[in-house]
């Protein structure tokens, strides 16, 4: 038997949510879980990136991949251990961007090793799993259920969600840069302790945020999306992040620019507004530091990961 589940990508954060808002995109990675042919064939793991073969590469195809791990926590969880399996991630999200790449394959992984076993895991328990690995859920909920999500991982180590609504009017870009950051090394810059005015200010602009989406209010969106709780210290690994942001903020129709989770890409919400304009502030920014963008302008995924084999 083989199953095969494609989980959307995701950008965490969303300015003022760190570790709890996310929002899922439709671009796929795809990962297919079967038993092995042979008997005593043990675990073998397969990852293809068709466009960039080279991203591959550095994906670790041992047990110390994070799928695997995944999977061994939901065998465990039923008394058992994997010992005999297939396990083939093909990739289109691009890697360590903030984009949920590794979210989506835990997902992925989890999913398929779950209808492979005839679905001893509920939601919960998958949610409650993936987010043991990712160590947040911002990334995993929307992975899984679609749309936008708010989400917190109790201290039980269960995961509440609620998916929030979404208008077709709010369009979402996405700002790839051309090069690579670790979500270990962005999350190490972070304090440990943060101002009280600080976590205040966040505070306030989380409330905003989901009363603009609840009320479709595209002026409190704008006051919503900032944050200064991770975004100021990450500033200096995302060089022109700061001028991006400070561009698109008086920029006719955009409501909100924000580091997509760990970065560097960047996400800009807008509403009416002049989409070459947007892109031409950020490649330009960008490419006086000799970076690239590659830019995607989507609706959003709401149906999260789905199976498809
Ligand atoms: N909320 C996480 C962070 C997302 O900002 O580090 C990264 O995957």
């Amino acid at each position: 038997m083989k199953v095969g589940i494609q989980v959307p990508a995701t950008m965490a954060n969303l300015g003022c949510g760190f570790d709890c808002l996310g929002l899922a995109l439709p671009i796929y990675n795809t990962v297919i879980v079967e038993e092995t042919v042979l008997p005593g064939s043990g675990i073998e793991i397969n990852i293809i990136d068709e466009k960039n073969p080279d991203n591959a590469l550095n994906i670790p195809t041992d047990k110390n991949n994070i799928v695997y791990k995944a999977i061994e926590l939901l065998y465990s969880y039923i008394g058992q251990v994997p010992d005999e399996l297939k396990i083939t991630i093909k990739t289109q999200i691009p890697v360590a961007r903030g984009l949920g790449s590794s979210a989506s394959v835990i997902v992925g992984g989890l999913m398929a090793a779950n209808a492979l076993l005839r679905n001893p895991a509920d939601e919960a328990v998958l949610l409650s799993i993936a987010t043991e690995i990712e160590g947040h859920p911002d990334n995993i909920t929307p992975a899984i259920k679609g749309g936008v999500t708010l989400s917190s991982w109790e201290d039980d180590g269960s995961v509440v969600y609620r998916k929030l609504p979404w208008y077709d009017d709010w369009k979402v870009m996405v700002c790839i840069p051309d090069y690579e950051l670790a979500t270990e090394i962005s999350r190490s810059v972070l304090p440990k302790e943060v101002l009280l005015k600080d976590a205040a200010f966040n505070l306030r602009r989380s409330a905003m945020f989901v009363e603009a989406l609840h009320t479709h209010d595209s002026e409190l969106l704008k006051l919503a999306m900032r944050d200064r709780l991770h975004q100021p210290y990450r500033k200096k690994l995302v060089p022109g992040l700061v001028a991006i942001m400070d561009n698109l903020r008086h920029t006719n129709g955009v409501l909100g620019c924000f580091l997509s989770g760990a970065g560097p890409a960047i996400g800009v919400v807008s509403c009416g507004a002049n989409v070459n304009e947007i892109k031409d502030i950020v490649a330009n920014t960008w490419r006086d530091m000799n970076v690239n963008t590659q830019f995607y302008s989507m609706p959003l995924d709401n149906e999260g990961a789905k199976r498809i084999l």
